[in-house]
């Protein structure tokens, strides 16, 4: 992974068509083309992600998967997707723990082995962390504490390198306004604190904190700037072409 800011794309449940996905990718990479100290991270829902793949490889993009299965190994698995699947397909991160995922049921033990299983590949893991809520009296530091601890209890100190940590307070995600970049920052310190405390101090300076929720082309330079991510984790508006673009562009100073 470079020093590059990280930007990722997560496409959800979008587009419907593979024609419409193959434009947004070949826009979002052309774009992608022009940047000089961001890359960018696309990922399409599992259906897409072959036809939206570069032929030959685009400076500054790469391709992600928005999940990927709990089971390793090639068994009876109706449905499911390895990690070996994603990396024959030139698949080089993985989004695992969204809060839509543990909606639906995945454990922080289930993102533990995801997260695992991941890195021991050789791809990288984008874990996704975030509270529900923000009591007055800080609950949801514990939280956060928390997700970070079990997602990475599992993962050995030489595949620290290939984890991101994205923080997505959940009532920021899919909402009008994102979380204020003063309080991002606050975060974003609290996310690196916990990670020193797991693999000491020196990896927790390089490990990328990105920060998702309700992310544009209007905050995103704010949330880069005094929020001092590494990076962003965008949902909406990484399926809008134009919006997209110019999220990418404000970001790339
Ligand atoms: P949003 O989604 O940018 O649409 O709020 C973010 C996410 O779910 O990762």
């Amino acid at each position: 992974m470079s020093n590059k800011i990280l930007v990722v794309g997560n496409w959800k449940m979008n587009p419907e068509t593979v024609d419409e996905a193959k434009i947004i990718a070949q826009k979002t990479r052309k774009t992608a083309a022009e940047l000089s100290n961001t890359e960018v991270v696309i990922c399409p829902p599992f259906i897409f992600i072959s036809d939206c793949s570069p032929r030959t490889p685009t400076s500054n993009a790469y391709m992600g998967a928005q999940t990927v299965s709990l089971f390793k190994e090639e068994e009876a698995h109706t449905g499911e997707i390895s990690v070996y699947m994603l990396r024959d397909l030139g698949v080089e991160y993985v989004i695992v723990g969204h809060s839509e995922e543990r909606a639906q049921g995945e454990s922080d033990e289930d993102v533990s082995k995801k997260v695992n299983a991941i890195v021991e590949v050789g791809l990288n893991a984008i874990v996704c962390v975030g509270e529900s809520v923000r009591d007055e009296n800080g609950q949801y530091l514990e939280t956060i504490k928390q997700q970070i601890n079990s997602s990475l209890s599992k993962i050995s100190l030489k595949n620290y390198k290939n984890v991101v940590i994205a923080y997505e307070p959940i009532w920021a995600i899919g909402a009008t306004e994102a979380m204020k970049p003063e309080q991002i920052c606050e975060m974003a310190i609290f996310v690196r604190k916990t990670f020193a405390d797991v693999f000491g101090q020196n990896a927790a300076m390089k490990v990328k904190v990105l920060y998702g929720g309700s992310v544009n082309a209007e905050n995103a330079s704010d949330i880069i700037k005094i929020g001092n991510v590494d990076g962003l984790l965008v949902g909406r508006q990484s399926v809008n072409i134009q919006g997209f673009s110019e999220l990418l562009k404000s970001v790339d100073v």
